[in-house]
C-alpha cells in the first residue's frame, strides 16, 4: 500500500515539476539562465546529475557528526569524477580556488563547484548574534551585517551562506534560540526579508554578493520540551500562523536556496515532507531555487522510523523536494539504483539539478568561476575599519536596557571609581558568540576594555571573581561550570567595595547557546548568582551587563540590582559598543524579541497566546488558566526596553471606525520625547481579532515603527491597516479575513499600549 502511494505520489510530483519554471524566471536574463541550464542538463549523464546533488564537507573544518570517509583524497577524486556539486566548510581563497579548480578543470563538464558555509552574523567581522540584532527593531540593522558578512564571504571565495536562520521560536531552553529573530513571526518577518536582501543585495552574480539559505524548514524552533532535533506536532494552523510567515518573506525578498530540518512535523521527517517543500514551497509560493538538506537530514530518516533504510530515505526525500543531500550519502549512492528500478522517476532528479544549476548560473560561476576567489579583495575588505565601525553601530543598536533605577546610567566618565567584575567582562571570546564562522578567537573586544578605553585605567579596579566555565570551550564540547571553587570571590567583593559603581558581566559562555544547547534550566550556571549577591551586600550602585544567547531566568537579579543592560553576544566590537551605552554616548533604543519568563516552567512562551476559557481571575481561586506557584505574565515582555529619556504616548484616533474589505483606515498617536535628552522608541501595533471561525491569539505584532526625537520634541506616527494585517489561515478557508470587530494598541511593548477598536465589515 505505501509503495502503491509513494508511485502515485511520485507521479503527480513528476507532473508539477514538469511545469514551466516558476515566475521569477520569466525576464530575458531569467529566460537566458534557463537556456543555459537546459543545455547543459543535456548533456549530462545520470551520474553527473546526481552528483550535482551530493555535497560533503571539507574534512579540515566540521559542523555536525564527522562523516566515515575522512580523507582529502576523496573528496579530490569525487569532485574530479563530477560526483560532488557543492562543498561546505571550504574557507578562504586558496582553498576554495584549490577545490574549484579541480572542478572546473578536471571534471568531464568542469561544472563548477557551489560553496557554502554558516556565516550566520559575520565571517571575520562580527556582529551580533541574530538574535541580539533583532532586538534593534531595525531591520536596516541586519541588512548591514548581512552586507558586510556577504562582501567578506565573497571575498574569501565563499557563494552560499546557510543562512538566516528563520525558525520562530517560544522557548528558551532550545539554544538555538540565538540563531533567530525571537518568538513573532511578524517581526521574524521583517529580519527574514532584510537579511535575504543583505546577503543577496540587487544582483546575485555580483562579486561581493553570496546566495542566501534560508532555514530551518520547518517547524525546527518548536521542539517538544525545546530539546533540540525533539518532535514536532503542530496543526496546520498554528504552522502557517506563526511559523511560516518569515519563510514566506524570504521567498519574496528572493532568497536563492532553502535548508529543510531535522526534526518530524506531525509524524513526518521535515526532509521527506511533500507538504512542505512541494505543496507550500514550490507550489504555492513559486520558489524556483533549491532545497538543501540539513547535515545528515536524509540518513536520519532511519532514526526516527520513517525509513527502513539510507536507499528507502533517499527514495522519500527525493520525492518530497529535498534537491541537496548535505553529508548523508543517500543520493550519491542510492539514487541511480532508485532509478534504474522506477521507484524514482528521472524527471525528478532532472528538476532538482535544473534547480542547483538555476543558482550557479545566477551567482555567475560559469561566467568566471574565480569571482569569488580575489586575494587582494581578501586582504582588503576582511576586517576592515569599515567593517569593524559598521559591527560597533549594529551592536549598540542591539542592546537593550531592561531596567535603570534611579538613572544609575548613564555613568560619568569621570569622578567614581568603576569595579568591573566577572570572567565574562574580561573575555575577548565569548562575545564573538557561537557560529562564529572565521572568527578571531579571542579577538572581541572585552568589555573592561571597552570601559577603560572611555575612563582610563586608573579609574577601573577589576576582579574576575570565581572561574566560570572550566571545561574546553568550542562548538562540540559540553560545558563544565565551577559550581565550587570560590577563590577569587573575595577580591570582587574587596574591588566592589572599594569603588562607586559596580559593572558585573553575568549570563552565558557564547557555547552554552546554539545547535546542540538545549537547557531544562535558565537560570545562571556556576557561581554566577553568588557572585552577585555577595558584590551587591557591599555595593547596591551594581550595573548588570548581561551576555547570553537566549532569554534567562533572572528573578532574583530583577528585584535587587538597580540596572541590568541586555547585551547579548555583541560580536567583535562588543566591549566599545557597551561602552557608548553605559557611558550615554548611545541612548539604548532596543526591545525584547523574546519574553523573558519568571519561570521556566512558563514555557513555551509568548504574549501573542491564547485566551483559553478561563483566561483570568482571582489570585485566591484555583479553577483559572494559571500557575499556583507563579504569575502567567513574563518578567520582561516581548517588545520591552527602556531608554534614557522617557516617552509618552497620547491621543489615539483611529480614522475611521469601519474597516471595509479591500479599504485602509490608519491609527494615529502622538509620541513625545518627554525626558531630556535625544532618544529613540520602537512604537508597536498590535490587534486582536475578538471573534474568529477559530480562537486567535489575544494580541498579534501588525507594524512598527522606530523614531527618534529630540528631548521635548513630539510626532505624530500613523499605522495603515488593511485586510493583509487581519488576514489568518485556517484549514477550511486558506488565509482569509473575517468580518467583525478588532481591538488594537499601540505603545511601547507587547503589555502596554493605548487601547482602541475598530470593525471589518
Ligand atoms: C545545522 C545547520 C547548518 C549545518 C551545516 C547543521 O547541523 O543544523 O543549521 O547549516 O549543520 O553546518
Amino acid at each position: 500500500m505505501r509503495k502503491l502511494f509513494s508511485g502515485l505520489i511520485s507521479l503527480l510530483i513528476l507532473f508539477s515539476a514538469c511545469q514551466p519554471a516558476a515566475k521569477q524566471n520569466q525576464s530575458a536574463a531569467g529566460a537566458d539562465v534557463e537556456n543555459r541550464v537546459e543545455e547543459l542538463l543535456a548533456k549530462m549523464t545520470l551520474d553527473e546529475k546526481i552528483g550535482q546533488l551530493n555535497q560533503y564537507t571539507s574534512r579540515w573544518e566540521m559542523t555536525g557528526p564527522a562523516p566515515a570517509n575522512a580523507d582529502s583524497m576523496f573528496i579530490y577524486n569525487m569532485i574530479k569524477e563530477g560526483k560532488l556539486g557543492s562543498m561546505l566548510n571550504v574557507t578562504g581563497v586558496a582553498a576554495t580556488r584549490k577545490v574549484q579548480q579541480l572542478a572546473v578543470d578536471s571534471s568531464r563538464l568542469g561544472i563548477p563547484l557551489i560553496l557554502g558555509y554558516d556565516v550566520v552574523h559575520g565571517y571575520r567581522t562580527m556582529f551580533p548574534i541574530p538574535l541580539g540584532e533583532a532586538a534593534s527593531w531595525d531591520p536596516e540593522v541586519a541588512k548591514l551585517s548581512a552586507k558586510v558578512a556577504a562582501d567578506e564571504s565573497a571575498a574569501a571565495g565563499l557563494h552560499w551562506t546557510f543562512a538566516p536562520m528563520v525558525d520562530v521560536s517560544r522557548d528558551a531552553r532550545w539554544g538555538r534560540v540565538m540563531e533567530g529573530a525571537g518568538e513573532d513571526p511578524y517581526l521574524g518577518a521583517q529580519f527574514a526579508f532584510a537579511r535575504v536582501k543583505g546577503f543577496q543585495g540587487d544582483d546575485l552574480a555580483a562579486e561581493n554578493t553570496i546566495a542566501a539559505c534560508v532555514k530551518h524548514f520547518a517547524a525546527y524552533g518548536v521542539a517538544e520540551a525545546g530539546r533540540d532535533y525533539n518532535t514536532v506536532d503542530l496543526s496546520e494552523q498554528r504552522l502557517q500562523n506563526e511559523i511560516l510567515p518569515p519563510f514566506k518573506a524570504a521567498v519574496e525578498a528572493g532568497t536563492a536556496t532553502f535548508m529543510n530540518s531535522f526534526n518530524t512535523l506531525n509524524g513526518i521527517p521535515a526532509t521527506g515532507s511533500v507538504h512542505l517543500q512541494r505543496d507550500i514551497l514550490k507550489g504555492e509560493w513559486g520558489f524556483d531555487g533549491f532545497v538543501v538538506s540539513d547535515w545528515g537530514s536524509i540518513g536520519e530518516m532511519i532514526n526516527h522510523g520513517a525509513a527502513a533504510s539510507n536507499r528507502e530515505a533517499a527514495k522519500l526525500a527525493m520525492i518530497a523536494g529535498s534537491d541537496m543531500d548535505m553529508e548523508a550519502n543517500a543520493y550519491i549512492n542510492e539514487l541511480k539504483g532508485l532509478i534504474e528500478s522506477g521507484e524514482v522517476h528521472e524527471s525528478l532528479v532532472d528538476d532538482a539539478v535544473r534547480r542547483v544549476l538555476r543558482i550557479k548560473f545566477r551567482l555567475g560561476l560559469f561566467d568566471d568561476p574565480w569571482k569569488y576567489c580575489n586575494p587582494e579583495r581578501e586582504k582588503n575588505v576582511i576586517l576592515s575599519e569599515e567593517n569593524l565601525h559598521a559591527a560597533r553601530e549594529v551592536a549598540k543598536k542591539s542592546i537593550v536596557l531592561l531596567k535603570n533605577d534611579n538613572n544609575l546610567l548613564p555613568l560619568a566618565k569621570s569622578g567614581k571609581k568603576i569595579a568591573v567584575i566577572g570572567e565574562l567582562a574580561a573575555s575577548k571570546d565569548v562575545p564573538l558568540g557561537n557560529w562564529r564562522a572565521q572568527a578571531i578567537p579571542n579577538s572581541a573586544v572585552s568589555l573592561l576594555e571597552g570601559i577603560t578605553a572611555v575612563v582610563g585605567e586608573q579609574n577601573v579596579i577589576f576582579a574576575k571573581g570565581p572561574d566560570y566555565v572550566i571545561s574546553q570551550r568550542n562548538f562540540f564540547t559540553k560545558l563544565k561550570f565551577n559550581e565550587t571553587d570560590v577563590s577569587g570571590l573575595d577580591a570582587a567583593v574587596k574591588a566592589a567595595r572599594s569603588a562607586g559603581v559596580v559593572v558585573i558581566a553575568l549570563g552565558e559562555d557564547c557555547f552554552q547557546s546554539g545547535e546542540g544547547r538545549s537547557q531544562s534550566d535558565i537560570s545562571l550556571k556556576g557561581l554566577q548568582q553568588k557572585l552577585l549577591d555577595e558584590v551587591y551586600k557591599v555595593n547596591k550602585n551594581v550595573v548588570v551587563v548581561l551576555m547570553n544567547g537566549r532569554a534567562l531566568e533572572i528573578n532574583k537579579m530583577a528585584e535587587t540590582v538597580p540596572s541590568i543592560l541586555e547585551t547579548w553576544h555583541l560580536g567583535s566590537q562588543a566591549g566599545n559598543a557597551i561602552a557608548d551605552v553605559l557611558f550615554g554616548n548611545y541612548n539604548p533604543s532596543g526591545k525584547l524579541p523574546v519574553s523573558f519568563p519568571r519561570s521556566v516552567g512558563q514555557l513555551p512562551m509568548s504574549y501573542a497566546h491564547f485566551s483559553t476559557g478561563r483566561p483570568s481571575g482571582s489570585d485566591d481561586v484555583t479553577l483559572w488558566s494559571r500557575y499556583v506557584d507563579v504569575a502567567n505574565s513574563p518578567l520582561f515582555p516581548f517588545g520591552y526596553g527602556l531608554s534614557y529619556t522617557t516617552f509618552e504616548y497620547s491621543g489615539l484616533t483611529i480614522s475611521d471606525s469601519v474597516l471595509t474589505k479591500g479599504g485602509e483606515i490608519g491609527a494615529t498617536v502622538t509620541l513625545k520625547n518627554s525626558g531630556e535628552r535625544f532618544g529613540e522608541e520602537v512604537v508597536q501595533l498590535y490587534i486582536r481579532d475578538l471573534v474568529g471561525s477559530i480562537a486567535r491569539p489575544v494580541k498579534e505584532l501588525k507594524g512598527f515603527q522606530k523614531i527618534g526625537l529630540n528631548a521635548g520634541e513630539s510626532k505624530e506616527i500613523t499605522f495603515k491597516i488593511t485586510e493583509k494585517e487581519l488576514e489568518f489561515f485556517t484549514e477550511a478557508a486558506g488565509w482569509h479575513t473575517e468580518p467583525g470587530q478588532f481591538k488594537l494598541w499601540v505603545g511601547t511593548s507587547s503589555a502596554k499600549g493605548l487601547e482602541g477598536s475598530f470593525e471589518l465589515k
